[in-house]
């Protein structure tokens, strides 16, 4: 065993593929979530995968008292990896006082818990999302953030400010901040994978259920940017390479491997792709069509953003390995399985 995780939102999306790696690392990990944007089913979903049922804890991260139970019963946590936050760009517009007090009580809760556990590594699941639109792309870590332009966006940057201030302020911990750029896909088994409330807002949930048949169309916004082909870019990352960079930063940390207390990384794959040219590998890899038309911008939504990784490769020895074809088939298996088990 190398150590003891707590994973606070572990029963999410890249919480719940994050769990895997960390088991198959050798990691035992405890989940605390509230399952208010997942299901008791995950449990059963990375058991089948690693073998290993992982402790869970349902409790809310904004209850200290809740945590301080959590930290007397599970003595020897060594590490956290906070992905407990909400994460809807368009929701945080009309609930900008839920989504500040959530993601950053959650946030203080656990920053304040650590040294009084001696907890020693933090992985904080910051997002490409404090760079605003970049000047120049791919993007590297140094690159100035920008005024954020949803609450959701401003909770990352001033969490990222937060990290910071209580280091330098003499606490005892490490941290190391993920920036990551556009999580997609599931597990290659379809055991686990995104399962969003309602009706999708984000791109790859949405063609995968279009492509199911459980919505009409894919809309595409915006036909008419400066790029290639018109359409925007990202840097779309495979949710289980995500969850690797996961493992290595905590091993950093808890292996003592750099003298450094706060570091933060580009998790992406490197490569710009459209919003088009995923649709094109999804079609060209799973042989299904989507139907979809071109429709007006969404407001704010970047223009063209992809990471440089060169420093998670080089520091981290971490590198994105997924085709984007493997992405988008996996994506498809796990919308698949939904479909088998009748939950969508
Ligand atoms: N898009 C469509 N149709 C859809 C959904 C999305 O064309 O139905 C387009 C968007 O306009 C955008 C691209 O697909 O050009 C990606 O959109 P997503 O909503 O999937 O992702 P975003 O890049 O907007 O947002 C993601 C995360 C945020 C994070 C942000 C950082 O969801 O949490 O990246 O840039 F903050």
């Amino acid at each position: 065993m190398k150590g003891k995780i707590l994973v606070a939102g572990g029963m999410g999306f890249i919480g719940s593929h994050t769990t895997v790696e960390l088991q198959n690392a050798g990691f035992e990990v405890v989940i605390v979530d509230n399952l208010s944007n997942s299901n008791i089913e995950v449990l059963d979903g990375i058991e089948r995968i690693t073998g290993v049922r992982p402790a869970f804890v349902k409790a809310d991260c904004t209850d200290m008292a809740a945590m301080r139970r959590l930290f007397d019963e599970y003595k020897g946590i060594n590490g956290i990896i906070d992905f407990a936050a909400s994460k809807a760009v368009g929701e945080s517009m009309q609930k900008p006082i839920m989504y500040y007090r959530n993601n950053l009580n959650i946030l203080l809760n656990l920053l304040e818990l650590m040294p009084e556990y001696g907890v020693k590594g933090f992985v904080f699941s910051s997002s490409c999302t404090v760079y605003g639109e970049p000047d120049h792309n791919p993007i590297t870590e140094d690159a100035p953030t920008k005024k954020a332009t949803s609450p959701y966006g401003a909770t990352k940057q001033v969490s990222e400010d937060i990290i910071a201030d209580v280091i330098r302020s003499g606490s005892p911990i490490k941290a190391i901040l993920l920036r990551y750029f556009n999580p997609i896909g599931a597990h290659p088994s379809a055991e686990i994978g995104e399962l969003p409330n309602g009706v999708p807002a984000n791109l790859v949930p949405y063609l995968t259920q279009t492509a199911i048949g459980v919505r009409k169309e894919l809309s595409i916004f915006g036909n008419d940017y400066d790029t290639p082909d018109g359409t925007c870019i990202r840097d779309f990352i495979n949710v289980v390479d995500l969850a690797k960079a996961h493992v290595v930063a905590l091993e950093r940390m808890l292996d003592n491997k750099s003298d450094e207390a706060l570091e933060v990384f580009n998790i992406g794959t490197g490569d710009g792709v459209s919003v088009q040219q995923l649709l094109d590998a999804f079609e060209r890899s799973t042989g299904v069509k989507v139907p979809h038309k071109y429709v007006a911008r969404r407001p704010g939504d970047i223009v063209k953003i992809w990471a440089d990784p060169k420093k998670a490769n080089e520091v981290l020895g971490w590198k994105a390995e997924a085709t984007l074809d493997d992405t988008m088939l996996s994506a498809w298996k796990w919308q698949q399985r939904l479909r088998e088990r009748g939950i969508m």
